[in-house]
């Protein structure tokens, strides 16, 4: 053995040995730290002829690459050991509170979008949507609004600055119009891919979505949600749409019946037109629908104006429909306790934590609607 491999050995035994991480630190140091064994017999290499370095160059490099690779096994080895030790003395306490976390929800007009499609779903209806800037004539003309109405007034409605063409659009302020969009289109592909294809009759669609309106107060917003209901075919009349209507009030609000009353009222675009209250008792704050001696207005609706089956190209001889309008936050509202419309739309999430719902309670007839 020759005075190298004597100091090899001696310094991987003392590796082995090294009880602890600062004792392999001061191993290292006095081997490979600039005073350190190894460095010195490196800095010896300066002082040799180039036949003697070229033998004795390799043979220290790889005496010192033995040496660091010995010490950072034996760090692995005692890191592994001192964690091991660690975790061996700790305990962990089950008992204590996780860290909070912050998880979303769903906001309830969504809720309630999702649960009035279940039941519409049911009922056979399909889906439809189309654009929320609309043109004059499917907001309006088609619907048989006559030129003067005050909706067409810039008070009402939101306009946009007029086009090029002197064409001014606006926010839609009824979903109506996609009644027009579907029963128009029933021969030509939508204008765009998020934009159902019209049908042919028979027609029962239902369509969600938001409406624009110049209205803030604690019952108005001036965005809110409607869900228009179409049901286009021979021999429909006013007893389908009460049908229809009387289901889905039970239905939504889980109740096995609920009392409604229709009352005459005019839209344009409905002929006869009704508007549908549902029977509640607002005695002592809250508002519990199916009981009491009051009405609460839902929802507006009719007989579609044989008018606006011709605009769309449908025979009003061969064809009648029932159309109607619900207010799905007014609903949301309604079923599950908010006080003031405006609050669904203020964006504070603590609004939200109380009234918003969790992304796995998806609503289905199935399992019930919440
Ligand atoms: N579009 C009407 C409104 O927004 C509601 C409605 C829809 C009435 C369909 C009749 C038929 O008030």
């Amino acid at each position: 053995m020759n005075e190298h491999d004597e100091l090899e050995a001696e310094i991987l035994l003392k590796i082995e040995a090294a009880a602890n991480l600062d004792a392999l630190d001061r191993i290292r140091v006095a081997s490979l730290g600039k005073t350190g064994a190894i460095s010195a017999l490196l800095k010896t290499l300066g002082t040799l002829d180039d036949a003697e370095r070229r033998i004795q160059g390799p043979a220290i490099n790889g005496l010192k690459q033995r040496v660091a690779d010995a010490i950072a096994r034996r760090r692995a080895s005692l890191e592994a050991a001192a964690l091991e030790a660690q975790l061996a003395a700790a305990s962990v306490d089950l008992s204590l509170p996780g860290p909070p976390r912050r998880r979303g929800c769903v906001h309830p007009t969504m809720q309630v979008m999702d649960e009035m499609i279940a039941i519409f779903a049911e009922l056979g209806f399909g889906l439809a949507e189309g654009p929320d800037i609309e043109d004059d004539f499917h907001n309006f003309t088609a619907l048989n609004f006559p030129p003067g109405h005050p909706a067409r007034e810039i008070h009402d409605s939101f306009f946009l600055r007029p086009g090029p063409d002197g064409e001014r659009k606006l926010l839609r302020t009824h979903t109506s119009p996609v009644q027009v969009r579907v029963m128009r289109r029933a021969n030509t592909p939508p204008p765009a891919p998020w934009i159902a294809a019209g049908v042919a009759p028979p027609i029962r669609m239902i369509v969600p979505g938001r409406t624009y309106r110049r209205d803030s107060d604690a019952t108005h917003t001036p965005m809110f949600h409607q869900m228009e209901g179409l049901v286009v075919d021979r021999d429909i009349h006013m007893g389908h749409l009460k049908w229809t209507l009387d289901t889905f009030v039970a239905r939504f609000f889980e109740l096995p019946s609920v009392v409604t009353r229709f009352r005459p009222h005019h839209f344009p675009f409905t002929e006869p037109s009704a508007e549908m209250d549902v029977q509640c008792d607002r005695s002592g704050g809250a508002i519990r629908i199916g009981e009491g001696r009051e009405w609460l207005e839902i929802l507006g609706g009719g007989m579609v104006h044989p008018k606006v089956l011709a605009t769309c190209g449908l025979d009003p001889d061969e064809w009648q429909g029932f159309a109607f309008g619900l207010g799905v936050d007014r609903l949301a509202a309604l079923k599950y306790g908010m006080p003031d419309l405006r609050d669904m739309f203020a964006g504070d999430v603590r609004w939200l934590a109380h009234y918003g719902f969790s992304a796995f309670a998806v609503p289905n007839p199935a399992s019930g609607l919440s």
